[in-house]
């Protein structure tokens, strides 16, 4: 059994990453839906947060029903990420995630981000300085060094865990590698096997079948899996991987029906959060995946993603159900 703080998040659970744009309420609540064990929000600029932005004031919207979920923020000035502790304590979140992991320039140019793995220092006494200002469990979430050469995650892990922090899920690539080649879980399990660790160490990256998701618990050994873009308009990834737990078979994929329900629902939900215009803008990045694998469906495809208008949305739906009602997903 896993535990970040004093809550129970169950054995190897399947945590939904952080992802801008992507991680938002209504995304979250299909997940949770689905059986991710934790959500995170997209991350928060503390700059944003203590200005009072309403863009990043709004995404520290939670609900009950995704419960125990993260409010992720990321900063590198120590005073406006206290500030912002106190202002995301507001908002109810079970977890507070630090974000040290963000490869974006724009992020890591101020030394937030992924940028704070060139001061590891810099990085402990932050957490430290958080985790001592609330009562909230702290967690961080980075990658395996600034690059290949700076890899020392075992001995930033120690110090992290000194410090307090609750839990550390571990991108398994550098911040000089953005996104590029495959993900190296071995350096993660290295910090998992270091004795002196306690605190749970979750997996992160490429984690895009059930099979990858149990190599992570059984070959690698730790302690939950993090899923990011494997879940993008396909929050049923959640369920699939539970169920690959616990028969070692592979869930029939979702039907037609259960695919319009759930891009009705996100959109229907986005449009009630975020209002019409970015309801609509972005749920876009869904519908690939909500649809993938039917032939033909270019027409149908455009139609959502270049309307601005919901009702047109909505009636792409519907013409996607008269024209496909009962195909079968391979
Ligand atoms: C669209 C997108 C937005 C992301 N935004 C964030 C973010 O806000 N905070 C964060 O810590 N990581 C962010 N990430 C990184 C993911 O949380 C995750 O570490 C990465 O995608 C690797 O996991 P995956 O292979 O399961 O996608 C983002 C990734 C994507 C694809």
């Amino acid at each position: 059994m896993a535990k970040i703080g004093n809550i129970d998040v169950g054995g190897f659970p399947l945590l939904l990453a952080p992802m801008e744009d992507v991680s938002d309420p209504p995304f979250r609540a299909l997940c949770k839906e689905q059986g991710a064990d934790v959500v995170y929000t997209e991350f928060i600029s503390s700059e944003g947060l203590i200005r009072d932005a309403a863009k990043s004031v709004m995404k520290l919207d939670i609900y009950e029903k995704e419960r125990p979920v993260g409010i992720q923020i990321f900063g590198a000035n120590l005073e406006s990420m206290l500030q912002s502790v106190e202002i995301v304590e507001k908002s109810g979140p079970d977890i507070i995630d630090i974000n040290f992991g963000c490869p974006v320039k724009k992020v890591v140019s101020k030394g937030a981000g992924a940028g704070i793995l060139k001061d590891i220092p810099l990085m402990v006494s932050l957490t430290e300085a958080m985790v001592k200002h609330t009562k909230l469990p702290i967690t961080v979430k980075t990658r395996l060094g600034w690059d290949q050469d700076s890899i020392k995650i075992v001995e930033v892990a120690e110090r992290l865990q000194d410090v307090g922090a609750s839990a550390i899920s571990i991108h398994g690539r550098t911040r000089v590698q953005m996104y590029k080649g495959d993900a190296n879980w071995a350096p993660i399990a290295e910090v998992k096997n270091n004795p002196r660790m306690h605190i749970p160490i979750f997996g992160n990256g490429d984690v895009d079948t059930p099979e990858r998701a149990m190599e992570m618990r059984d070959k690698f050994g730790l302690d939950g899996a993090m899923i990011g873009r494997a879940s993008i308009g396909y929050p049923w990834f959640f369920k699939e991987v539970k169920h690959y737990f616990r028969t070692g078979e592979h869930l029939p994929p979702p039907t037609m029906e259960e695919r319009l329900d759930a891009a009705r629902r996100h959109l229907q939900m986005a449009i009630d959060w975020k209002g019409e215009k970015l309801g609509v803008f972005e749920t876009r990045r869904h519908y690939t995946n909500y649809f993938k694998g039917i032939p033909h469906f270019k027409e149908y495809r455009q139609k959502m993603v270049t309307s601005d208008d919901a009702a047109d949305v909505f009636a792409a739906f519907d013409e996607v159900e008269k024209e496909f009602s009962g195909y079968e997903f391979v």
